[in-house]
Formats: C-alpha cells, structure tokens, sequence
C-alpha cells in the first residue's frame, strides 16, 4: 500500500509539537506493515537547507508565485518538498510572523500544499502514486476539495488525522479564489463553515476516514465541551471516525541508551539523572519528589492550574523544573516564581536535550492539560520511570493506570490522574504523589510498572495499516 502523508511538520526537520514526532515517526513504523510511506512538506527554510536539488514538477503559477516540487530522502524519511518561495521561505515561525501573529496567508500557504499532494495522486511527479493521501490537521485538510477537482475523489482514498481541534483553517469567503478552491465548494457538503471558509470542515467533511489521536479523544470530540464546533458533524460521521493512539519513537527516547544523560534501566538507576538535574537546574537537597514539565505553555496545557497548585507541593518538600514556551504571560509567571521559590526552577525556551535531561531526572512529570488528544511527554515519563501525573481527559485517560486503591492493589498503577482539570483535584493529586512519593516500595513499585509500559507504535502501526486495508477494500 502506498500512502502519501501530507503535514505542516515533521521531526527532526521542522517542529512544533508533537504533530511533527507523529508525522516524521509513522513512515518507519509503517514500513513493517507493508505500507510505503512518503511524506508531502511546505518548503520551509530548515527543510529547504536538508534538500538535495530534485526538482519533479513544477507548478508555475502556484497561488501568487511559482512552486517546484522536490524529491528526496532525509533522516529515512521519503520526502516530497513544496519549494515555494512566496510562501514558505521566510522567517519567524511556521505559523506565525516575528510579531506571533498567524502569517496572513496561511490559507493559501497550506491550500497549495494540499494541491500539490493532488498532483503527486495524479501521477504528475513521476510514477509514484499513493493509493491513500493521509493529511493531518487543517493544513492539510484540503486535499479531498483538490482529489475532487481532477476527478480522483473515491478513486484515491483520503484519510485526515485529527491531532488538535482547536485550530480550524479559516479564510473569509472572498479568499476561495485566491486558494484555487471551486466557487461550488462552498456548501456545508463542502469547504464552507458558518459563512467561512475553514481547511478543517473541508477534510472533516469530505475525507473518507477520520482519525484522532487517542480513543477517549475520539469519543470527546463528539461533545460540546471539545468538539469545538464540529461536535455535530463528527457526530454524524462517528462511524469513520476512529482513535489511534501515538507511540513515540523508542530509539531517542530509551533511558538505556539515551546519550543526553547517565543511563540505567531501573528505578533504582535514575539517582544519577536526578542528581545531575539538581545540579543543572541549581535546585537544592529535598525531600519531597522532582516534578518536571516540558511543554508548550498554552491555556490547553493547563499550566496555569499549576502555578496556583504549586504550593501544596513545595510545602511538602517537593519541587518542580519546568522547560516550556509559549504564552508570554505564563513565561514571566514562571519566571517570577523561580525567582522567588528556591525549589521551583525554570528554563524558558525550547531545547531538546534538556528535555532528555528533565523527563529521565524527574520523579514525576505533570500533565494538567484542560484536553490532549494524545500528548508524548507523559509516554516518555513511563518509559523513564518518571511517574505521570496527568488530568483525566484525552489521551491522558488512555496510556496511564491511575494509582487508584484498585490499580494498586492490582500491582497495575503507572501513574495519577485527577478530574476534574481544577486547582483543588490538582493539589489533591499533588498530595497524594507526596504520599506515595514517601513509601519507597509502593513508589517503586508504580515506576516498574510505567517502565513496562508498551509506548512503542508497533500496535498502532497495525491499527493504521488495518485502517488503509480497510479503506481500500470499500
Ligand atoms: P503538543 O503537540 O500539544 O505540544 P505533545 O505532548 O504531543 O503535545 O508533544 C509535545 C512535543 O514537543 C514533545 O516531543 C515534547 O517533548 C516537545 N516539547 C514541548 N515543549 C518543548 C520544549 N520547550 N523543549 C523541548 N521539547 C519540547
Ligand atoms: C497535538 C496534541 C497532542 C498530540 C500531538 C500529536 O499537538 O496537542 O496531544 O500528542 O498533536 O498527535
């Protein structure tokens, strides 16, 4: 089977979140699979600067400038690269301008990608052509608009990830010409979502299959309180919509092997990792437990719950290390407590080894997100023995067993969850970890059982490529 992914991101080359993990990790993981995967990406400068000259097709005009379409191989991944100049090659970030607002041609930035992905289907970049284009998110979710367009819908199959529905795609009507979309698009069957024109109805709506990144996400996309406004229409599609949680990638992050920091294997080992961070991090001695944090700081995160939690913690000995970016309010706020809290310590910025060092060095890592439709770092916290304390919701509710009477009881706790996502269940989970924290077995007990913990992706490799079967069967 052959498998065309279309995506804003993908790692190691361009990242944000965890879109670009996912995205740059599917391709191996499916090769096992007998699936053939390659990867469609905008021509951004970091990718630009990773390429071999390879032009394939080129598009000339392509939305306002001229586009060529690059073929190559990067860190084992199959790429197909999108130069266009006047659009991607700029600088600031892959979403926002230098002043973090959206770049203002975002809709046509990501519509032409999605129209390239078209033309690889129709074989104009050579003879490769994918039997299945799985975009992911609202950047790609015009590709099923443009299959139609050339008459390839229901004859090349479309699948659309769903890893955040908090961001919708939008243009003002007017725009759909300046994006090539067909004036007859623009329908609820179609493209248009409450007077606009929104990338993410489009793929939502037109895509064969719909998929989210974790089963409790699935289901709580169906709802008012996440659906974010598509709860109706994933409602009626719920037959096409399925959760396939995320993996991570068990070769960078493997506490055995992983070269940013002292390696071990059992809990007994991260002593050393712990040590080393105190030292990093200029945290002293305590008795309590290191929780760590590496994440964007954004409302979805639920960081701010934590700030106002914080005391319940350090009260009893314990202390948090934060790596995180993002809102520049919650960067001071954390700040600011750093500087006035010698157990809370912080680093802003984004830093991937440093992260290495917090996820094995932490007793614990908190993930009080208000949703997550899957998150990774709570996955590297059960591979390292870093005990997850997470909100119930998303994904959250998927990968951890919550050290419930019940789950210990089982010997089968991994981690804790709290719910509501609230100041007061979020000091309570706070102080629960304190007193598990302070019983060396039970807390022992708890890291062997997230170090156990399948986070690989070879079951959910086997969901997707069951998927794609599927698909191509109908
Ligand atoms: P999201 O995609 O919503 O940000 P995920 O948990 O799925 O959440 O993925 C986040 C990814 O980004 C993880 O790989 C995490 O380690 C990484 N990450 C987030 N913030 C930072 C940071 N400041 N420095 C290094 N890595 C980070
Ligand atoms: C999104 C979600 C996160 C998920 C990631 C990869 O950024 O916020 O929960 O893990 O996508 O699917």
């Amino acid at each position: 089977t052959r498998v065309l992914s279309v995506a804003s991101e993908c790692a190691p080359l361009v990242k944000t979140g965890g879109l670009a993990d996912v995205v740059g990790a599917l391709p191996a993981a499916l090769a096992p699979e007998g699936v053939e995967m390659r990867v469609l990406l905008p021509g951004y400068p970091a990718v630009m600067a990773a390429m071999e000259d390879g032009i394939v097709l080129t598009f000339d005009p392509l939305m306002g400038g001229v586009g060529r379409l690059l073929r190559g191989r990067v860190a084992g991944v199959e790429l197909y690269v999108l130069d266009a100049p006047h659009l991607y090659d700029r600088g600031g970030s892959v979403y926002l301008s230098p002043e973090g607002r959206d770049w203002a041609d975002n809709p046509e930035r990501f519509a032409a990608l999605c129209y390239a992905a078209a033309a690889i289907a129709d074989g104009e970049a050579g003879d490769w052509r994918p039997d299945i284009v799985h975009a992911h998110d609202w950047q790609g979710g015009l590709v099923p608009e443009f299959l139609d367009q050339r008459g390839l819908r229901g004859r090349v199959g479309t699948v659309l990830t769903i890893h955040n529905i908090a961001f919708h795609g939008y243009a003002p009507p007017e725009r759909a010409g300046a994006m090539w979309l067909r004036p007859e698009g623009f329908t609820p069957e179609g493209y248009e979502f409450w007077g606009q024109i929104s990338a993410l109805k489009a793929g939502l709506a037109m895509s064969d299959r719909l998929t989210t990144v974790s089963p409790t996400y699935a289901a709580e996309l169906m709802t008012g309180a996440f659906g974010m406004g598509f709860e109706g229409l994933l409602r009626a599609r719920r037959g096409d919509l399925t959760g396939i949680l995320n993996g991570i990638d068990e070769a960078v992050w493997n506490p055995a092997t992983d070269p940013a920091i002292a390696a071990y294997d059992t809990p007994k080992g991260k002593a050393k990792a712990k040590a080393a961070l105190r030292v990093e991090m200029d945290l002293p001695q305590a008795e309590g437990p290191l929780c760590v944090v590496v994440s964007r700081l954004t409302e979805q995160k639920g960081l701010d719950l934590l700030l106002e939690a914080l005391p319940v913690l350090t009260r009893r000995g314990g202390q948090l290390a934060l790596l995180g970016s993002g809102d520049p309010g919650l960067e001071s706020a954390f700040r600011d407590r750093a500087a006035s809290e010698a157990n809370v310590a912080v680093r802003i910025g984004y830093d991937e080894a440093l992260s290495h060092r917090l996820i094995a060095g932490g007793d614990a890592i908190l993930v009080p997100s208000r949703f997550e439709p899957c998150g990774l770092t709570q996955l590297y916290g059960l591979r390292y023995g870093t005990v997850p304390v997470v909100a119930l919701t998303g994904g959250l509710a998927d990968t951890i067993v919550n050290a419930s009477p019940a789950g210990l009881a089982a010997r089968a706790a991994t981690g804790l969850q709290f719910h509501p996502v609230a100041r007061e269940p979020l000091e309570a989970a706070l102080d629960r970890l304190c007193d598990l924290f302070a019983d060396r077995q039970m807390f022992t007990l708890l890291q062997k059982n997230a170090m156990k913990h399948p986070v690989g992706w070879q079951q959910s490799a086997r969901a997707y490529a069951a998927l794609y079967r599927d698909l191509l069967s109908h």
